[in-house]
């Protein structure tokens, strides 16, 4: 049974925006699960019904099994986690994180017991944070205070609404990987949003991406890179090639202006004869012509731009096809003027179908 079950929920707000358009979704007990998709797709608005905190049109929400509609949002074993700081800047991080036990009128005994374990938990030693206002915090230890605030009343669904936006690159990295531990030591479910797909990778189990109100694709982080389903998704989740085309044969795809394409004949099932895109990444793109590749091609190079750990170089095939190429080897780079003249290969494998 799902922990979190999510059956054709739609919500249409006052003026008529469509923000959910009949979204299903099964979220398995002890899953770290993220939301991911653009500004405006509908993410806050799915994690806010799932809380309790707005009421969905049609549709159902399950926790536990249970249908929630009529339950109030304390009632629901969820704890919220939000952009921005939900705890009092003048309190101690004691009274912070011990304002929702206190609240429950738990006894002082345990409430003590449970603000230890779980600024344990955070990395945040009693002794050197209890005491302390929360003003005098860094953000991301602010952060952890709101998560620990949350945590302490041992939900069973944790619901995280772009909780590090506001943190600087280097602590958000840090607290992914501090988030992730903490979910996997503590058992809880999470359901996470975000815009940011490094983010949901580096995090998640699963995701599911959004887009205009509606969930397209659901999957492993590895699953949705490697064979996303739609243009948006390929678009969306890091940079991918596209070429426009007909799949041919079942291992041979046809563009415009170019010699025939290789394709892997498990790609093209279902497809053939049909209008499709062609999706290969960057990064499975070779500057060599090894004969262990399918696909060969000498195209122009038309602007290279150095990224640090790669280069990422722009080379026209034909047609006015732009192919955009990830180097790794600095040496290969500095060679490489534009208007050169260079092969380009990948594997028939390395490529994968998009239904037009
Ligand atoms: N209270 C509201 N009233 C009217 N429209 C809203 C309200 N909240 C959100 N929307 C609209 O619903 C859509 C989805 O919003 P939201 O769920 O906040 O998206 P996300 O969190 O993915 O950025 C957007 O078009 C947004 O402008
Ligand atoms: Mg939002």
């Amino acid at each position: 049974m799902a922990e979190v079950e999510i059956r054709n929920v739609k919500k249409i707000y006052e003026g008529g925006v469509e923000a959910l358009r009949g979204v299903s979704l099964a979220i398995e007990k002890n899953e770290f699960f993220s939301l991911l998709g653009p500004s405006g797709c509908g993410k806050t608005t799915l994690l806010r019904i799932i809380a309790g905190l707005e009421q969905q049109d049609e549709g159902e929400v399950l926790i536990g099994g249970r249908n929630v509609d009529n339950v109030p949002p304390h009632k629901r074993g969820v704890g919220l986690v939000f952009q921005g700081t939900a705890i009092f800047p003048h309190m101690t991080v004691y009274d912070n994180i011990s304002f929702g036990l206190r609240m429950r009128k738990y006894p002082r005994q345990e409430i003590r017991e449970r603000v230890r374990n779980v600024l344990e938990l955070m990395n945040m030693p009693f002794e050197k944070y209890a005491w302390k206002k929360s003003h005098q915090l860094s953000g991301g230890e602010r952060q952890r205070v709101e998560i620990a605030r949350s945590l302490v009343i041992e939900p069973k669904v944790l619901l995280l609404d772009e909780p590090l936006g506001p943190l600087d690159l280097k602590i958000r990295q840090k607290m992914q990987l501090e988030l992730k531990r903490l979910q996997k030591k503590v058992g809880t479910t999470f359901i996470y949003v975000t815009h940011d797909q490094t983010e949901a990778f580096a995090m998640s189990d699963r995701i599911a991406v959004m887009e205009k109100g509606a969930v397209i694709q659901v999957g492993a982080p590895e699953e949705i890179y490697r064979r996303p389903l739609s243009r948006f998704v390929a678009d969306f989740i890091g940079e991918t090639n596209l070429i426009e085309g007909r799949v041919e044969e079942q291992n041979v795809f046809a563009a415009d202006g170019l010699p025939l394409i290789r394709i892997a004949p498990e790609a093209a099932d279902g497809l053939v004869g049909k209008h499709a895109y062609l999706a290969i990444r960057p990064e499975r793109i070779y500057l060599s012509d090894s004969i262990d590749k399918e696909n060969r091609f000498t195209g122009t190079v038309v602007d290279k731009t150095y990224m640090g750990p790669y280069a990422m170089l722009k080379v026209e095939i034909g047609n006015n096809l732009v192919l955009t190429v990830h180097v790794h080897e600095p040496e290969i780079l500095q060679n490489l003027n534009l208007g050169d003249r260079v092969p380009v290969c990948w594997k028939a494998s390395d490529s994968y179908l998009i239904e037009r």
